[in-house]
């Protein structure tokens, strides 16, 4: 049922944790189950040089979470808000359908921590429109 990939980054999530002092913090629920990112950013210059993730949801809410992490790590902000969730489910080799809702988290996790970085710092981009 679970790609190879997927049970990885649930068994050996990468860059769990958090950040002392980040540049951004995201946090996000998701409506469908009740579950929690919450998501750390260290910012140098527009790169995202570090991040950091804690998870309290399902199996697939903590694989997407660890691989949003490492795609987005030392991308640019601009970059990293382009990631949706299913690249990131793709990146994992998939997940079944019942758990794509999952892998939203982990979008709206980057997104959530970016738009903290962008109202903290005046800053503006189109793909937060409506976000908050
Ligand atoms: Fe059951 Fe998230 S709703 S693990
Ligand atoms: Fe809630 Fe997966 S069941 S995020």
């Amino acid at each position: 049922m679970y790609s190879d990939k997927v049970m990885d980054h649930f068994m050996n999530p990468r860059n769990v944790g958090e950040i002392e002092n980040p540049d951004a913090v995201g946090q996000v629920g998701n409506p469908k189950c009740g579950d929690i990112m919450k998501m750390y950013l260290r910012i140098e210059n527009d790169v995202i040089t570090d991040v950091k993730f804690k998870t309290f949801g399902c199996g697939s809410a903590i694989a997407t979470s660890s691989m949003a992490t490492e795609i987005i790590k030392g991308k640019t902000i601009k970059e990293a808000l382009r990631l949706t969730n299913s690249a990131v489910a793709d990146a994992l080799d998939g997940l079944p359908p019942v758990k794509m809702h999952c892998s939203v988290l982990a979008e709206q996790a980057v997104k959530s921590a970016i738009y903290d970085y962008a109202t903290k710092n005046d800053l503006y981009f189109e793909e937060l429109e409506g976000f908050d």
